[in-house]
């Protein structure tokens, strides 16, 4: 499997940390290599580096989930999380999701309930619902609300969300 190494630009470092250092991350199923400034968040290591810009960053505080990817899995906020941190680690971006010619069923449901309007949290909503989905906890409308609490939607567009989301929990697997 090839490589490919992006490099940051140089910042001044701050006395006492090196400036930059070289993560390894599997993204969307390819290897890749950065050269960063050591406290880059995952968030800004996809969204400055790698121009995977459709992880979306809301708050910067782990207050909105704007920002949620899945790490090995595991559903995150990439705002609170330093890209070193996840040496080694599988990270699914809503990129890698599903194609254009066949979305992931929580992509499709979105579109078929009109779970979004601006769409500026859908991202985070969706890689979230994945990674709730797979923690395989909730089992009821309310269990879903809850358990999807931390990821906000200044449209309001909760009801349909929660619809979207609930079809997929409820189709044959
Ligand atoms: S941008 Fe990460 S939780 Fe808001
Ligand atoms: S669709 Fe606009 S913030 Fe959720």
């Amino acid at each position: 499997m090839s490589t490919t190494t992006t490099q940051a630009p140089l910042g001044s470092p701050a006395i006492g940390l090196p400036p930059t250092a070289t993560v390894t991350l599997k993204i969307n199923g390819v290897e890749r290599q950065l050269e960063i400034a050591p406290w880059t968040t995952l968030l800004d290591a996809l969204r400055e580096y790698l121009d995977l810009t459709g992880t979306k960053k809301g708050c910067d505080h782990g207050q909105c989930g704007a920002c949620t990817v899945l790490v090995d899995g595991k559903r995150i906020n990439s705002c609170l999380t330093l890209a070193v941190m996840k040496e080694g680690a599988d990270i699914t971006t809503i990129e890698g999701l599903g194609t254009e010619e066949k979305l992931h069923p929580l992509q499709q449901a979105f579109v078929d309930h009109d779970a979004f309007q601006c769409g500026y949290c859908t991202p985070g909503q969706i890689c979230s619902a994945v990674g709730m989905l797979t923690e395989g906890k909730a089992k009821t409308t309310a269990e879903i609300r809850e358990m999807m609490s931390g990821n906000l939607c200044r449209c309001g567009a909760y009801t349909n969300i929660v619809s979207a989301i609930e079809e997929v929990l409820n189709q044959p697997r």
